[in-house]
C-alpha cells in the first residue's frame, strides 16, 4: 500500500506498527525494541525513569505517547498508573495491544487528543510527565508548558526531549526534508529554557542527546536497506525513498551538530497556590 508520510504524519507507520516486518526493522535499528517510534533508547529511558522520581502509587502522563512504547516500559518497571495522550488513533490501538500483551492494561489508559488544545485533565492530577520527541510538532509550546504545569501536582517532574534545537546552520532544503512528518518547529538553543521558566518550572537538568539521534537514524537506515524489497512491497517506492531521504538528512544534521536533541528535566513549584482542583475537560 503506497503512502505519503508528509501528508499523514506518523499514521502510516502506526497502521503497520506491529507487523512482523516492522518489529524486525525496529529490533535491528534500535538493538532493544521497546515499541518506541522516536530517538529514545532503552538505556536512556532506564536512566530517565529514575529522574522522574515516580512511586508505584504515582501517576504518569505521556504527551504524544505514540504506540505507548516508552509509557509501557516505565509502567512495567515502576508499577505506576499512566495515561497516554496522542493524536493518532492507530498508535493508541497498538499501544493498548502492547499494554495487554505485557499484562499491564489495568494500569494504562489512553486518550485521543491534540496537544494544540488545552489538556483534558484535572489540575494537579499527575505525579510526573514525559514527552519524547513531540514538542517540535506543537504549534504553541509556551501554552503547552503552562498546561503541563497546571496538570502536574506540586513538586512533580516533567522530562521531555526536543530533537529540533538549532545549534548550527540549516538550509531551506534541509529544513524541508527534516519536516517530513508534518508540522515541525525548530527553535534556537535557550528558547525552551526561557519558556519553561515563564511557565513557572524550575530547570533541574539539561543533557545533549544528539548522539542517540545519529545512532538510531543510522540503525534505521541500515535496517531499511537490509529489508528494502519487503518494505518497498509493503509501502511503495515513493514512501521508502522519502523515509530514506528524511533519515539521511537527520544523520547529516546530527553529524554537523546543526540540529541537536536536548533532554530537559524540570520541576513544578512545590507550592501550587491553588486551593481546589479544576477541570478543563
Ligand atoms: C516521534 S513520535 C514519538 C512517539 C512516542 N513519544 C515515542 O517516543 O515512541 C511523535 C508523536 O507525536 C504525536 N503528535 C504530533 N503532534 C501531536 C499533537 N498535536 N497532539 C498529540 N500528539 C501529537 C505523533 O502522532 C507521534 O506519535
Amino acid at each position: 500500500m503506497a503512502h505519503d508520510p508528509q501528508a499523514d504524519g506518523y499514521e502510516s507507520f502506526y497502521r503497520e506498527f506491529d507487523s512482523p516486518l516492522m518489529r524486525q526493522v525496529r529490533r535491528e535499528a534500535y538493538g532493544e525494541d521497546i515499541g518506541q517510534h522516536s530517538w529514545v533508547s532503552a538505556d536512556d529511558l532506564r536512566a530517565d525513569v529514575l529522574r522522574l522520581q515516580l512511586a508505584k502509587s504515582g501517576t504518569l502522563l505521556d504527551l504524544g505517547c505514540g504506540p505507548c512504547g516508552p509509557l509501557t516500559f516505565i509502567v512495567a518497571s515502576v508499577g505506576c498508573q499512566a495515561t497516554g495522550l496522542e493524536l493518532s488513533a492507530s498508535a493508541l490501538h497498538a499501544g493498548r495491544r502492547r499494554a495487554a500483551a505485557l499484562g499491564i492494561d489495568s494500569l494504562v489508559s489512553t486518550r485521543e487528543g491534540d496537544l494544540n488544545r488545552p489538556l483534558p485533565f484535572v489540575t494537579g492530577s499527575f505525579d510526573a510527565a514525559i514527552s519524547l520527541d513531540v514538542v517540535l510538532h506543537v504549534r504553541d509550546r509556551s501554552t503547552l508548558f503552562e498546561e503541563v504545569r497546571r496538570v502536574l501536582a506540586a513538586g512533580a517532574r516533567f522530562l521531555f526531549t526536543d530533537a529540533g534545537v538549532m545549534t548550527g546552520a540549516l538550509s531551506n532544503e534541509e529544513i524541508r526534508r527534516r519536516s517530513a512528518h508534518g508540522y515541525t518547529q525548530f527553535v534556537v538553543a535557550g528558547w525552551n529554557e526561557s519558556l519553561l521558566e515563564r511557565a513557572g518550572f524550575e530547570l533541574l537538568e539539561i543533557e545533549d542527546r544528539t548522539e542517540s539521534v545519529s545512532r538510531n537514524a543510522s540503525g534505521r537506515l541500515a535496517a531499511m536497506n537490509a529489508h528494502r524489497a519487503e518494505l518497498e512491497h509493503a509501502s511503495g517506492t515513493v514512501a521508502f525513498e522519502s523515509q530514506r531521504n528524511y533519515l539521511d538528512t537527520v544523520v547529516e544534521l546530527s553529524r554537523r551538530r546543526a540540529l541537536s536533541r536536548i533532554m530537559y528535566l524540570v520541576q513544578a513549584p512545590t507550592d501550587r497556590g491553588i486551593s481546589s482542583p479544576t477541570s478543563v475537560a
